[in-house]
């Protein structure tokens, strides 16, 4: 028998927090096995690519990479994996492109299955795989590795139910399923022990949380419960689930931070009914204005989609048109991009030209940048209590960042605060991209 223990491993993320959170239970459970990790993949026995399929260029970037990571290792023997949502998108095309030398594959609800995975890799050439989309795995039962830093990933649940006609996520993670209230405040309850100042709550559909009797609401408030962890934040919300009850929670909960993300999509409704994503253009202004009004100050933000299947011009004006009204703090914007599986797929011609989505993309990045900007401005000459982080490594040496509670992105001089303190900021300019300022009492 060959010995597996102690080999190796490189394991690389792409996509969303909740990957993240995914690459953090992948490295616990095959720690547990002994495992260990490295950040060389030159260095690795066993190369892992936790992979996203929500737009082609995901893909694309996987493949790059994939033949990048054998080319550099120039032969030397390695067992290549794949995990993550092109593992269940693509399905069998992985396992039968022979060029790509993939030894196994692990969709989102399979890693408790890697260990054996990867030790079948070592007895046999054969390609292991396990895709099966569970209706229950939550991975409750195993606490993550996470990655040291103030915030801490959790997913409360996993899966969608939702269907959105261009979203490949139902296809990739399957159906909706939450974890009780206990076992995620269990697990609160260790991040603060290990000194997590934030924790940010995940699911594809995160406010549609249901554990029996208790809603998303209901777990907000008693994730707050738990001392130690001074600031709470969730991603990604569906517009169709916001409640008043919740909305006052966010309000009126100290620790629940005031920054809501409303995925607009689209401002037309005809689109939006195209696109599955069961509102209207009125329905979405009226959550705005009633947002606004229940949580003052609160931050707004939103993903729009360029170019869905026969927009026309008219139609994307009304995109422009919520933009402008609405006014978000930012915007994530995209270029519709075809995924296999999805009802647009298989019903909606992507008809609208790469050059037109680009034009549009463009319009919707200049409008929203002087949005942003001016937003931004707004703020010169508050006073924000700051949760200072570690920056990037490529930062330059004489700053320090940290955020806002409304998540915007704060820069002061250097001056001896260290990630996880709280200093109070006095704004003294703005960028599209951050706020600058200084202590305040200094
Ligand atoms: N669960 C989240 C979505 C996660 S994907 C939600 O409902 O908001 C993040 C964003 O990617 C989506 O909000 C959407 O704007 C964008 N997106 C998803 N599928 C896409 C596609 N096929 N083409 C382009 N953008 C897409
Ligand atoms: Fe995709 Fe819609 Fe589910 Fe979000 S809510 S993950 S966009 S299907
Ligand atoms: Fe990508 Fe899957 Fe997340 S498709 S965005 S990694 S849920």
């Amino acid at each position: 028998m060959i010995n597996i223990k102690n080999r190796k491993v490189f394991i690389e993320t792409y996509g969303c927090q909740m990957n993240e959170y995914d690459t953090e239970l992948v490295k616990a459970i095959l720690s547990k096995e002994g495992y260990s990790f490295v950040q060389d993949e030159l260095a690795a026995d066993i190369v892992m690519l936790n992979t996203c399929a929500i737009r082609e260029h995901a893909h694309r970037k996987v493949y790059g990479r994939i033949h990048e990571i054998k080319h550099n290792r120039n032969g030397a023997p390695v067992k290549f994996g794949l995990l993550g949502c092109m593992a269940t998108n693509l399905r069998s095309e992985l396992l039968e492109t022979q060029n790509l030398k993939i030894d196994f594959i692990a969709g989102p609800d399979s890693y408790k299955r890697l260990p054996d995975l990867i030790a079948q890799c070592y007895e046999t050439e054969a390609k292991h795989y396990d895709l099966t989309l569970s209706e229950y795995e939550t991975y409750s039962d195993i606490y993550p590795q996470h990655k040291k830093g103030v915030n801490a990933w959790l997913a409360v649940s996993r899966g969608c139910n939702n269907f959105c006609t261009f979203c490949v996520v139902p296809y990739t993670r399957g159906r909706e399923r939450s974890r009780s209230p206990e076992n995620v405040v269990e697990e609160v309850q260790r991040l603060a022990a290990e000194g997590f100042k934030q924790v940010t709550l995940l699911g594809q559909n995160v406010n549609s949380y249901r554990h029996e009797e208790a809603d998303f609401a209901h777990l907000l408030e008693k994730v707050s419960e738990v001392k130690g962890i001074e600031r709470i934040r969730f991603t990604s919300p569906h517009p169709k689930d916001f409640p008043r009850h919740l909305l006052k929670v966010i309000a009126t909960n100290p620790k629940v931070c005031k920054q809501v993300h409303l995925p607009l999509q689209a401002g037309n409704n005809r689109i939006l009914e195209l696109m599955n994503r069961s509102y209207t253009k009125e329905e979405f202004l009226d959550l705005v204005a009633e947002t606004r009004s229940t949580i003052p100050g609160v931050a707004l933000s939103t993903d729009i989609i360029v170019g869905f299947c026969s927009e026309t011009n008219a139609e994307f004006e009304d995109t422009i048109d919520v933009l402008q009204r609405v006014e978000f703090d930012w915007a994530f914007t995209f270029k519709y991009s075809e995924r296999k599986q999805t009802m647009a797929s298989r019903k909606f011609p992507d008809d609208v030209s790469d050059e037109t989505k680009k034009e549009r993309i463009m319009r919707l990045t200049e409008i929203q940048k002087e949005i942003t900007l001016k937003k931004n401005q707004a703020h010169i000459g508050e006073t924000y209590e700051v949760l200072m982080e570690e920056g990037a490594p490529t930062n330059p040496p004489d700053i320090s960042v940290g955020r806002a509670d409304n998540n915007k992105l704060i820069i002061i001089p250097k001056n001896g605060h260290v990630p996880g303190d709280f200093v109070d900021i006095r704004i003294t300019g703005a960028t599209p991209h951050a706020l600058k300022g200084t202590p305040a009492r200094s």
